[in-house]
């Protein structure tokens, strides 16, 4: 086994290592989840390790560690594993036990070990320890590192064999400077636990109450075995043989001062349940005097094995003494060197120093038996802070010992132990025992200083900073008003952190905060009228003031009013009333607290605020992770403070997520202030760990608001008299108990009426029960089916997570069938594995995915079968077809993932006994076929091994299934959509109609963040529809703008996504808002017909803030390619904008039969994307497009024409060559009157010409490939009867936008601002979503997408320039102080919403940006601009393969990296590394920005320098994007 080898250095690591080997179950308790106590390095280093557990049933086990935040109600995890008969202790500072004092005592007779390490550090407080000690507990102390280790033993030996719960308090500064410490041998620490007690323990497990509830059960003698003592020292061997079981109560005189733990343990010597018929088998309980028994066996144990002796109580000093000090506090060696060693003119000289060790139960007798027969007075010290008793409570024990027996002590003084100090001890003593001496010595009285030298607080006082986002909300709503009673870090003078956090606290200076207000306006009411100023102003503004208090706007006005006047009037009474100016406001009362408040609901602060009925307000901050409670135990779950706030009656609650509805967030907030009476506002933050970054903490929130685990709902009683519901539910999902509580309201009736689409959603039911039976019923319906055939069976099962296993399982099931075989293809994991061993013949298709692992269906299945030892599959014959990609992960080392998924299921398959039929096929995406080179090798195989080979006859195979035949089906792209519209069962669509969505401007998407969780629960995907407008050159008027952010709010997810197309895009449209929001968004004069789809898209164009006149003759040619080359199908009136009784249709649909002239029935074979640029400015890309216009200005300074691109493109498909990006290749001029008419005829020739049969190489680009540019550009001018004209010169700067304000050349002004990612959204610290409201409000002008995702403020009037400047100022917009590398980068959607993203990029790119920008100002290349873009995936929407650097999704969490695109957008990048992580990329990158820096040339970009330094090679077009690429890849 391995052992810690190391030293042990504290006391709580030599705890630690005691703890682990001794018990099943380790409750570590910590400051949070990521942050390490004393003790849970060691632990965490033993599990490790794998270091197993002395006490563990099996050989192999390591014990379970249970990390838990000190401030949720740690013990509550002890309940559920110590009644299944495992051994639990816990690590902890003694902060929890107070609070702990309810499961103390029903925890009491369970033998569970609490080592308590005390706290504060340096000069803890020991009231945590007496407060408690009347538990029931058995309490163990320690001094010194050596001692803690034997006393942890001895604590888990004495519960182990008295069955009651051991509590061992120390120190840990006591230790300090104690040398290191060996471990004992695990012989010694085995034969003092005594493994036949523990195997007793453990097979007895105690059947489950609730932890509410009595379970009624005692330590009994008969249950613990007899202690096997050691040959020991004479007197104890005796002391041991000679104690018989006690059999009654034990003897009074030993126990009359043992106060309740030790009554607790004799007045039930009878045990309860069978106390009437069995009275005399039935055994005693453990007694005080059992507890003593069992503490001296264990120690003379020890003392024969390790040599080290323990007492009770430990007295050291002479036999003679005649005064003693009796210690519980500190620095325990620092008073017995001092008295010790003391110079006999000392008045402690000869004195002796007792401290208990057993502190409970309290044997007085013992205590009697350590003390010299000659002692006549004590001195009883204790360092214990906030006494509540007037006498100590070790005084009074001791009193009581000594008093209630004959003997010869005369005194007992009791002092109470301030801290004390090497330097301090000896006058301490001086005092101490010149007071014992005196003839009237004082009690109670202090030593040493009342405080300790100051320290960093203890932990849980540190406002984790993700909170700090609701502290800052209410600041800023509530600004001056807002009153915080429990903030931390304010000033409390005198009282403690922990007390000041508190709620208790909180709420008792709420109380008297709103006191003290009562009692300011009173006066300052008074001073109104009689109060002696210089002036009459504030007497007047006074006057004002206080008869506008009952309205919060009016006050706010008057209150600052008053300020400015008293501080202007500057008397003495204008001053006394100024340092109350908080008071003028009315103040919007908050208390903060933590969910920890919902455990002990009854008792808490909550239960306080609400029985009060006072107007104050609690914001209860949650931060315990969704998936954190989804796998806690039932124990530890919380309370519903909603639900309880609810029941209350008289409260406003609310239940908020910041990182789901910020604007939720602040409407409650809002309410709560407003409401007469306690409000409750739960607010949800899961994390982990306080450094998780907001992106988990947004992934988590949104599996629980979507799962209704944590709905967001309003309760404001209030409304009631409005005769307004009184719930409102802002969110989709509500739970169970809600449901019922709704219900027992019989509001839910109301609500449903009123919201009749909830209906579904509130009566759903959960739970993995029905998908279990979903499964069930799936395979019964196949099993039907099989039975009218003949033939063997055959299961197909496939993991799949982008259809191309699913294909190939199912094309191989209908080709099973023609042979005659019974063939069902099923998912993996629709399958229920219990079946796996009846099966015949089975067959499996997994494709792989991340680095080597199942795909996301498949990987239950595998969870379920690869350790299971239980499955006997020797009659069950089987293969397995793997689909992968050997070059997926280029590395060496990482050839181990090439179908690892495959190669798994093989092996073990055949390990647990099944015959293989025919062996692992595996197919690569790297063969000349892809896998179905591999394919069709294999599938022979497995026919010939089913003995279905050679049959005849077989009927032909329907060709697969296309997007053209989709798309001829569809009548000019209806398809069924209109029915699946209203069809509510179901968030999504049919395959067929989202591929004819999109032509519609709306694709299907689902929330991938939450998909796991979901599919967990039963549920279909978290289907919604993103939205995308078709916004000619991306100019929106004012109005326009104010529109969009209202469909957002209404139907979307709050945000809008500025593209990289120059249109708005709404995410989160959930499907029976879908038509709403297309209605509002044609209401506001904008379409989304065609705006995806293989059609022409939104034309692009120059922005082009520094010429407008130019500008606008420019975009009318974008407009009017953009209206030339729009569908004609009346499918998208009759199905969007019909009217909500579906009858009267707005247009005249039906009448009319549908012809496309430009498209034909099937439209284009792929999307087609059409850009203008305006030279200098290339911020269009104008060479990434199927059409790219360059704009040529006259001599005249007018539009003259466009020299026309033709056929660049982005989209490629990882490690397939045949695909890559292009550049558009120059056609020639066309002049303006022309252009649309040019633009149609490129486009007819690609209908004509392009690839119908895979979409994949279906782009313009590849058709002009395979013509040859020439060619091409032939057939254009002969569908147009023109000629192209000889293209004219340009020349291009940049691709970037230029941020700040700019003036054209008619005077007005264009202000461009940063977007980052086109992501407009409110967030706690920047409210720009609203602050662009606000200036749309009052904008003259137009607004302009740019091309880079960023948005321009367009012609501004010189006089409207100061009210704009003020709104941007106001809402930050005006910012852009940002790097270079972060003003030139752009990133995609990809997750959550994006079906096709492999990684993060928008919400990455940010980050990483962050993590460059330490180096991009280390080198000065603060102020360079570097083209950096990044996707998720290689569809490319953010043009990744023109920028300088690029990052392009592979897996999630891994990139290819390209390198030097063209500054201007004029050349494609190339892969530089592929699949690399974060890890490997900050390095690279800061190298390369390092050496950029250094070597560049004047004026040198980026880009151009990675090829100038050979660190990339060129990429001249598209065909060589696959060329020479810097790192390749690595055969063997
Ligand atoms: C994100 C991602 C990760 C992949 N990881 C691996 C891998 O680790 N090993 C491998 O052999 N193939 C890997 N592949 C390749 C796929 O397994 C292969 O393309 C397969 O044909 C996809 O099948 P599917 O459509 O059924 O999911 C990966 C593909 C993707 C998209
Ligand atoms: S590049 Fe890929 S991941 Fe990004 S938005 Fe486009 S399709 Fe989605």
């Amino acid at each position: 086994m391995a052992v810690p080898q190391a030293k042990l250095r504290t006391p709580e690591e030599a705890v630690a290592s005691i703890a682990y080997l001794a018990s099943d179950v380790v409750v570590s308790v910590q400051p949070a989840i990521g942050t390490d106590s004393a003790f849970s390095k060691q632990l965490k280093q033993l599990a490790q390790s794998k270091t197993q557990s002395l006490v563990a049933k099996t050989s192999d086990a390591v014990p379970e560690i249970v990390p838990v935040r000190h401030n949720t109600d740690p013990l509550l995890s002890v309940f559920t594993p110590i009644r299944s008969g495992r051994l639990v202790s816990v690590t902890t500072t003694s902060s929890i036990l107070l609070p702990s004092v309810a499961h103390l005592y029903r925890l009491a007779n369970f033998p569970v070990v609490i080592h308590v390490a005390l706290a504060p550090k340096r000069f803890p407080d020991y009231s945590a320890i007496t407060a408690v000690r009347n538990s029931g507990w058995t309490f163990l102390q320690s001094w010194s590192l050596q001692e803690a280790h034997d006393i942890a033993i001895t604590a888990h030996a004495l519960a182990i064999r008295s069955g009651k719960g051991v509590i061992h308090f120390f120190d840990p500064s006591s230790s300090e400077g104690n040398a290191p410490i060996e471990l004992a041998s695990l012989d010694v620490i085995r034969t003092v636990l005594n493994l036949d007690n523990v195997r007793r323990f453990q097979s007895a497990p105690v059947p489950g109450t609730g932890i509410y509830a009595d379970d009624g059960r005692k330590a009994l003698v008969a249950e613990q075995a007899e202690p096997v003592i050691a040959p020991a020292s004479a007197a104890s061997a005796v002391a041991a043989a000679s104690e018989v079981p006690a059999t009654g109560a034990s003897s009074p005189s030993a126990t009359s001062s043992s106060a309740k733990s030790s009554q607790q343990s004799t007045n039930t010597a009878t045990p309860t349940a069978s106390a009437a018929t069995t009275i005399e088998e039935s055994a005693p309980a453990v007694t005080s005097e059992h507890i003593h028994k069992y503490a001296t066996g264990i120690w003379s144990q020890l003392s024969s094995l390790i040599g080290r002796n323990y007492n009770a109580f430990e007295y050291k000093g002479p036999a003679s003494a005649e005064s003693v000090l009796l210690l519980f506090g500190s620095n325990v060696s620092l008073f017995a060197d001092a008295i010790l060693h003391a110079p006999s003119s000392e008045a402690f000289a000869g004195a002796g120093l007792l401290i208990p060790r057993l502190y409970r139960p309290w044997l007085g007798a013992k205590l009697l038996e350590a003390i010299p027969q000659s002692v006549r007075k004590i001195a009883v010290l204790e360092q214990i802070s906030r006494k509540t008793t007037r006498w100590g409570p070790v005084l009074v024990d001791v009193l009581t010992s000594v008093k209630s027996t004959p003997g010869g002590v005369e005194t007992v003084v009791g002092h109470q132990l301030g801290y004390i100090s090497k330097t301090t001890v000896e006058q301490a003593l001086r005092g101490v025992f010149q007071n014992l001496s005196s003839d009237k010595p004082v009690q109670n009285l202090e030593v040493g200083e009342r405080e300790a030298p100051k320290e960093a607080p203890e932990y849980g006082l540190e406002q984790p900073a993700l909170e700090n986002a609701y502290i800052k909300i209410l600041n800023k709503l509530f600004g001056n008003r807002v009153f915080i009673a429990n903030a931390l870090g304010s000033d409390n003078a005198g009282v403690s952190d922990t007390i000041a956090a508190s709620p208790e606290f909180g709420f008792g200076s709420l109380l008297a905060r709103k006191e003290r207000r009562q009692k300011f306006v009173e006066q300052a009411k008074k001073f109104a009228i009689i109060g002696q100023f210089l002036t009459d102003v504030p007497k007047r503004a006074l006057a004002k003031w206080a008869t506008s208090l009952d309205d919060v706007k009016k006050t706010e006005q008057a209150a600052e009013e008053v300020i400015s006047s008293l501080t202007i009037d500057n008397s003495t009474l204008a001053k006394t009333l100024l340092e109350g100016k908080a008071f003028f406001h009315k103040e919007s009362l908050w208390l903060v607290g933590s969910d920890a408040w919902a455990y002990d609901l009854g008792n808490s602060g909550v239960h306080h605020v609400l029985a009060s009925g006072e107007n104050v307000n609690l914001l209860i901050i949650d931060s315990t992770p969704y998936s954190e409670r989804a796998a806690a135990d039932a124990n530890r779950r919380k309370k519903d403070i909603g639900l309880y706030a609810m029941n209350f009656g008289n409260a406003y609650v609310a239940s908020t997520a910041v990182y789901s509805s910020y604007t939720q967030v602040l409407q409650a907030l809002d309410e709560a202030d407003k409401f007469n009476g306690p409000s409750v506002v739960l607010a949800y933050l899961p994390y982990n760990d306080e450094h998780d970054s907001p992106l988990t903490v947004l992934q988590e929130t949104k599996k629980a608001v979507d799962l209704g685990y944590w709905p967001l709902y309003r309760w404001n009683p209030d409304n009631e008299a409005k005769g307004e519901p009184k719930f409102a539910l802002d969110s989709e999902r509500i739970k169970k108990e809600l449901k019922e509580f709704l219900d027992r309201e019989n509001r839910l009736t109301q609500l449903m009426r009123s919201q009749p689409q909830y209906g579904a959603v509130l009566s759903e039911d959960y739970g993995t029960e029905i998908r279990a039976q979903q499964r069930r019923r799936a395979k019964d319906a196949y099993n039907k089916l099989l039975e009218g055939l003949f033939g063997a069976p055959l299961t197909i099962l496939f993991a799949s997570d982008n259809g191309n296993a699913q294909n190939v399982a199912k094309r191989l099931g209908n080709r099973g069938r023609t042979r005659g075989l019974k063939t069902i293809v099923m998912s993996m994991e629709d399958y229920p594995v219990e079946d796996l061993p009846s099966e015949e013949n089975i067959v499996f298709v997994t494709s792989t995915a991340g680095q080597g692992e199942f795909p996301q269906n498949g990987k239950p299945f595998w969870d379920a079968i690869k350790d299971n030892t239980d499955l006997d599959l020797a009659s069950v014959k089987y293969s397995v077809f793997g689909l992968g990609d050997s070059h997926y992960w280029p590395r060496k080392e990482d050839k181990v993932y090439y179908n690892k998924p495959a190669k798994d299921l093989d092996r073990l398959l055949s390990n647990l006994g099944a015959t293989r039929l025919a062996p692992l096929g595996l197919g690569d995406d790297q063969d000349p076929d892809g896998y179905q080179t591999g394919y069709q090798e294999w599938e022979p195989k497995l026919w010939e091994a089913l003995g279905v080979a050679s049959v005849e006859g077989l009927p032909e195979e329907p060709p697969p299934r296309t997007n053209e035949d989709i798309k001829l089906e569809s009548n000019y792209l209806r398809g069924t959509i209109a029915e699946e519209l209203k069809d509510e069962s179901t968030g999504a669509i049919s395959a067929d109609n989202s591929q004819l969505t999109k032509f519609h401007g709306t694709y299907m998407q689902d929330d991938r963040d939450i998909r796991d969780a979901r599919k967990a629960q039963g549920l279909e995907p978290a289907y919604s529809f993103m939205i995308r407008c078709r916004l000619p050159g991306g100019v929106a008027t004012p109005q326009q703008w104010i529109q969009m952010d209202d469909i957002a709010n209404t139907y979307g997810n709050k945000t809008m996504k500025l593209t990289t197309r120059q249109t708005f895009q709404f995410h989160g449209v959930i499907k029976r808002n879908l038509k709403k929001a297309m209605q509002a968004i044609n209401r506001a004069l904008m379409t989304t017909l065609a705006a995806c789809g293989d059609v022409n898209r939104n034309v692009m164009c120059s922005p082009l803030p520094s010429q407008s006149k130019y500008h606008r003759e420019v975009w009318a040619c974008s407009k009017k390619i953009s209206d030339h080359l729009l569908p004609q199908t009346s499918a998208y009136h009759e199905i969007w904008l019909t009217d909500d009784n579906d009858k009267k249709e707005l247009v005249a649909g039906n009448a009319v039969q549908d012809f496309e002239p430009l498209y034909g029935p099937t439209y284009l074979p792929r999307k087609f994307k059409i850009s203008i640029a305006v030279p200098p400015h290339n911020d269009v890309d104008v060479y990434a497009h199927d059409i790219g216009l360059i704009a040529i200005k006259g001599a005249d300074g007018h539009l003259e024409g466009f020299n026309l691109l033709a056929g660049g493109g982005m989209g490629t498909t990882h490690n397939n060559k045949k695909t890559y990006p292009q550049l558009g290749r120059m056609l020639g001029f066309v002049k303006t009157a022309d252009v649309h008419i040019a633009c149609e005829k490129v486009m007819l020739v690609q209908r004509d010409f392009g690839d119908r049969k895979n979409r994949k190489h279906a782009r313009l680009k590849y058709t002009i490939d395979d013509m040859g540019v020439e060619m091409f550009k032939a057939k254009v001018e002969e569908y147009w009867g023109q000629k192209f004209e000889e293209a004219r010169p340009f020349h291009f700067d940049s691709n970037v936008d230029t941020f700040g304000w700019q003036k054209d050349e008619t005077g007005m002004n264009h202000f461009t601002f940063f977007i980052e990612n086109g992501r407009i959204e409110d967030t706690p610290d920047f409210p720009m979503k609203t602050g662009l409201r606000e200036i749309a409000k009052v904008h003259k002008g137009e607004f302009r997408l740019t091309p880079n995702q960023h948005l321009i403020l367009s012609n501004v009037a010189d006089e409207d320039v100061p009210l704009m400047k003020e709104l941007m100022a106001k809402y930050k917009l005006d910012n852009l102080n940002f790097t270079g590398l972060r003003l030139s980068s752009s990133a995609c959607v990809a997750f959550p919403t994006c079906g096709l993203a492999m990684a993060e990029s928008e919400r990455y790119l940010p980050v990483l940006i962050t993590k460059l920008e330490q180096v991009i100002e280390e080198v000065g290349l603060r102020r360079d601009s570097i083209v950096m873009r990044m996707t998720g995936c290689p569809n490319g929407c953010a043009r990744p393969w023109l920028a300088e650097v690029a990052f392009v999704g592979k897996a999630y969490g891994a990139y290819n990296m390209y390198l030097g695109g063209g500054y201007h957008g004029q050349r494609l990048n190339k892969l530089y590394r592929s699949s690399i992580k974060e890890e490997e990329i900050l390095p690279i990158m800061k190298g390369l920005l390092k050496r950029y820096a250094a070597e560049r040339e004047e004026g040198e970009h980026f880009g151009d320098w990675c090829i100038r330094a050979g660190v990339i090679k060129a990429t001249k077009e598209g065909r060589d994007f696959h060329d020479g690429v810097a790192e390749e890849e690595g055969e063997e």
